[in-house]
């Protein structure tokens, strides 16, 4: 199995607002990377549609899903482009798609909230269509959980890898972002407001105090595995 390894580097520009700037390098490197374009489009998890606004050809059908009612409310839609309340959990829900005639399914920054990988993979072999996902792992943020002595929240790479075996012919493309700051409070400021941190927030005010005293960098590490199938 071979995993191609890629480092990029950005520079946090707080005047701009970004804090979802890693998740539009995840949506556009997905889209980029699209081999055969398609018409009818799943996306899962698809947020407020970092997907979609990435895709600049003329499809047929944008299928968007979301677990969360907020973002179901502010993706686009229109012509041509739904956007449903959805749980990619659900298993058999999400079977009753693959009838549907899709040609590509999308997931970006989502699938590391995914319950069990194994049988969510199972199930998307079963479409037998073009699957492109970006899906974070636990070296995000990996020297933050070591300076805070907590263990990562998701799964390794490797962990990814292994379960992806379900899908035939998966290239896997490894990313390691970094993203700079001026300053540790704009650094910290960064993780409060861009929700990457799953909604875990378990270091009292003391621990949170020590975090940002200890914590070395004047940037934070974020790892993506890009898992393509043809
Ligand atoms: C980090 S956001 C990424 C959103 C978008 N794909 C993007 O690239 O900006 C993760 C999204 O996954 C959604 N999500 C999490 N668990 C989900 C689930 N079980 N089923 C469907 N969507 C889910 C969240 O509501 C959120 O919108």
């Amino acid at each position: 199995m071979s995993t191609k390894i890629v480092r990029e580097f950005s520079r946090f520009a707080s005047q701009y607002g970004q804090y979802s700037m890693i998740q539009e390098q995840v949506a556009a490197k997905l889209v980029r990377d699209t081999d055969v374009i398609p018409r009818r489009i799943i996306d899962l998890g698809c947020g407020n549609g970092a997907i979609y606004r990435q895709i600049h050809w003329p499809f047929e059908r944008f299928l968007g899903i979301d677990l969360a009612e907020g973002m179901v409310a502010c993706h686009p839609k229109g012509s041509g482009v739904e956007c449903v309340h959805g749980d990619f959990n659900d298993l058999e829900w999400l079977l009753r798609l693959e009838s549907m005639g899709f040609e590509h399914i999308y997931s970006a920054s989502a699938l590391q909230w995914a319950e069990d990988l194994d049988a969510l993979f199972e199930t998307l072999s079963l479409f037998n269509i073009p699957l492109s996902l970006g899906i974070f792992t636990c070296n995000t943020f990996k020297t933050l959980y070591a300076t805070a002595d907590l263990p990562p929240l998701l799964r390794s790479a490797d962990t990814i890898m292994r379960s992806a075996q379900r899908l035939v012919g998966a290239r896997f493309e490894l990313v390691e972002y970094t993203l700079a700051f001026e300053s540790k409070q704009e650094l910290f400021g960064y993780i409060k407001r861009s929700g990457v941190s799953g909604g875990r927030n378990v270091l009292s005010y003391s621990q949170t105090k020590r975090l940002i005293q200890e914590y070395p960098h004047l940037y934070l590490e974020f790892e993506v595995l890009f898992i393509y199938t043809r």
